[in-house]
C-alpha cells in the first residue's frame, strides 16, 4: 500500500483521481489543498483526509510527508487560466513553479522520489500537426503553458540530479463530471466551455457566447479535444503504477483523439438536456489555438489505458452534475 498525498485534491481535477484512488486497493490518498479554489466537501465526501496547507509551506509540507508516510506526491493546484497569465505572469509563476520547487525540494530531502505532474496542451503553443504526439516541438504562447514547461524541464534535471521519477500528463479539454454524481466542476469564476453552456441550458445564465466564428475550420469555431475526467483519473493511476514499477520518468498526452468545434458542442448540449437557449456570436478570445487534438498512441500503447467515454457521456454526466451540485 503506497501513500499519496495530492495536492490540490479538493479541486475539479484533483478530486477525480482521489475518488479513484481510494477505490483502489494499492493507493491511499490524503488531500492537500489551502482551499483557495478547492472545496472541503470533497473530503467530507469520499471520506479522505483533508490538510488545509499552501505549497508554499515547505515546514508542514514536511510534518504531513513524515505523519503519514507519503510515499507519493501528485500536483494539481495550478493557476490555470490562459488569460489572466498574460495580464499577471508573476502570479503564475510563483505559484506554479516558484512553490512547485519548493514543493520538490523538500520531497528531495524527505527522500519522497515519485511526483505526478499535471502539464497541459498549453506547453506546445500552436500546432504543427493535426494532431499532437510527444514529440511536437514545445513553444507555448502564454505565460501559463510557459510555467508548466518549466517544471517540466525542472523535472527532468532533478531525474538526472536526484535520480527523482515523475509522470508528466498533459491534458487537453478536461470535462464532464463523477458518473455516480458526487463530484463536478465548480470553478469560480467559470471560463470552461462546456460547463458555461450547460449554465445557459439551465438558464441560470442569458447565452452563452462563441469566442470566434472566423477560424480556418469546417464551421468556422475552434476545435478541441475533450477528455472525460474519469478517463483522464484512470490514466494518472495507471502512469503512476508504471513509474513506480519500472522505476522510470514517463511524460503522455492526454485525449481522446477527437476534436469537436464549439457549435457541435452547443448542439450536443441542446440534445442532451433537451432545452433551448440564446447562442451570441463575438470575437475572437486572445490566445486561442484554432484546433488542438491530441495524439493518444502513446498511452495507449504502453498502458492498459482505454478511453471509455464519448462526448454524450461527458456532457450528460456533466449536465447531472449542473442539476445536482453537491458544491
Ligand atoms: N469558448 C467559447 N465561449 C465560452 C468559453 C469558451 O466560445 O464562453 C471557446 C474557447 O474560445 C475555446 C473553446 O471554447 O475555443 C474551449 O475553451 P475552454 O476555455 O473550455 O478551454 P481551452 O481550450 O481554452 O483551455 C483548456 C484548459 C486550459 C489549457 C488549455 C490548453 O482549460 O487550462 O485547454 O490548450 F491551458
Amino acid at each position: 500500500m503506497k501513500n499519496v498525498l495530492v495536492i490540490g485534491g479538493a479541486g475539479y481535477i484533483g478530486s477525480h483521481v482521489v475518488k479513484l484512488l481510494s477505490e483502489t486497493k494499492n493507493f491511499k490518498p490524503v488531500i492537500y489543498d489551502n482551499l483557495s479554489k478547492g472545496h472541503k466537501e470533497v473530503s467530507e465526501i469520499l471520506n479522505v483526509p483533508l490538510i488545509v496547507g499552501d505549497l508554499g509551506d515547505k515546514d508542514l509540507l514536511k510534518k504531513v510527508f513524515e505523519e503519514y508516510k507519503i510515499d507519493v506526491v501528485m500536483h494539481f493546484a495550478a493557476f490555470i487560466e490562459v488569460g489572466e497569465s498574460v495580464s499577471n505572469p508573476g502570479k503564475y509563476y510563483e505559484n506554479n513553479v516558484g512553490k512547485v520547487i519548493n514543493l520538490l525540494n523538500q520531497m528531495n530531502e524527505s527522500n519522497i522520489k515519485n511526483f505526478v505532474f499535471s502539464s497541459t496542451a498549453a506547453t506546445f503553443g500552436e500546432p504543427k500537426e493535426e494532431k499532437i504526439n510527444e514529440l511536437h516541438p514545445q513553444n507555448p504562447i502564454n505565460p501559463y503553458g510557459m510555467s508548466k514547461l518549466m517544471v517540466e524541464k525542472i523535472l527532468a534535471d532533478f531525474d538526472k540530479a536526484y535520480d527523482f521519477k515523475s509522470v508528466i500528463l498533459r491534458y487537453f479539454n478536461a470535462a464532464g463530471a463523477d458518473m455516480d454524481g458526487l463530484l463536478g466542476e465548480s470553478h469560480s469564476p467559470e471560463s470552461h466551455l462546456i460547463p458555461l453552456v450547460l449554465s445557459a441550458a439551465s438558464h441560470k445564465r442569458d447565452n452563452i457566447k462563441i469566442f470566434g466564428t472566423d477560424y480556418e475550420t469546417f464551421d468556422g469555431t475552434c476545435i478541441r479535444d475533450y477528455i472525460h475526467v474519469y478517463d483522464l483519473a484512470k490514466a494518472h493511476i495507471l502512469a503512476m503504477e508504471k513509474m513506480i514499477e519500472e522505476n522510470t520518468s514517463l511524460n503522455y498526452n492526454l485525449g481522446n483523439g477527437t476534436g469537436y468545434s464549439v457549435r457541435e458542442i452547443i448542439e450536443t448540449v441542446k440534445k442532451v438536456s433537451n432545452e433551448e437557449f440564446k447562442v451570441v456570436e463575438t470575437d475572437r478570445r486572445a490566445g486561442d489555438p484554432a484546433i488542438l487534438i491530441a495524439d493518444p498512441e502513446k498511452i495507449n500503447k504502453e498502458t492498459t489505458y482505454k478511453a471509455e467515454y464519448s462526448l454524450e457521456d461527458i456532457v450528460k454526466s456533466a449536465w447531472t452534475w449542473e442539476n445536482n451540485k453537491k458544491y
